[in-house]
């Protein structure tokens, strides 16, 4: 049985938080001209942006066609998320290129680099941090107990089952470097600019 719905997205959130504040870490080593683990920088960037397997993008546009189908007037909403989703592909493109560029060989100036992650990093928690605030807290306090088993009941079998396959081998990667979940904890809500002013 899947997990109940909103709690299914605040756990995904709090994973996608945990990422970000990892590959936080790798852009403070970048600016203070460390090297960075560019592999690993690509990896959660793509997993972020729903290009590497994760199940986070799919499952929310589903639960938000869903949600607008009951909640019309979010629809306005919701749209500004999807074009969140659409600018932060975009800013993740051009951090993986970049990356790229690097472990080919090419010339990338270090501030670039900082500056691509800085972005990324910056706005995927503010997208966050709005997703919570203008759809998620919404809907928990008004679907009724009866639409939110029957939007529950409509998740995918998979959905919250501990399949996401990427995202395990990528939290196993840095359990491994000794920065797995539990040192993530926190980190987000403290650091993001729209959570900390409310
Ligand atoms: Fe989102
Ligand atoms: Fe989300």
């Amino acid at each position: 049985m899947a997990d109940d719905i909103l709690q299914l997205l605040r756990r995904e959130h709090r994973n996608l938080a945990g990422l970000l504040h990892v590959l936080d870490r790798q852009r403070h080593a970048l600016n203070a001209d460390d090297t960075p683990d560019y592999d690993l920088m690509r990896q959660i960037v793509r997993y972020l942006d729903g290009d590497g397997g994760s199940d986070h993008l799919p499952l929310e546009e589903q639960v938000f066609e869903q949600v607008l189908a009951r909640r019309p007037a979010l629809g306005a909403r919701t749209a500004r998320l999807a074009a969140d989703h659409e600018r932060l592909r975009r800013r993740g493109r051009a951090l993986i290129d970049a990356a790229d560029s690097v472990l080919s060989g090419q010339p990338v100036r270090r501030a670039d680099l900082v500056s691509l992650a800085g972005v990324f990093v910056a706005d995927y928690r503010e997208h966050l941090c709005r997703e919570d605030n203008e759809v998620f807290r919404p809907l928990e306090a008004s679907l009724a107990p009866d639409e939110r088993r029957a939007l529950t009941a409509a998740l995918p079998d998979a959905a919250g089952a501990g399949n996401d396959h990427e995202y395990r081998a990528l939290a196993d990667r840095l359990i491994v470097q000794g920065a797995g979940p539990a040192a993530w904890a926190g980190t987000a809500r403290a650091t993001c600019p729209v959570c900390s002013q409310g």
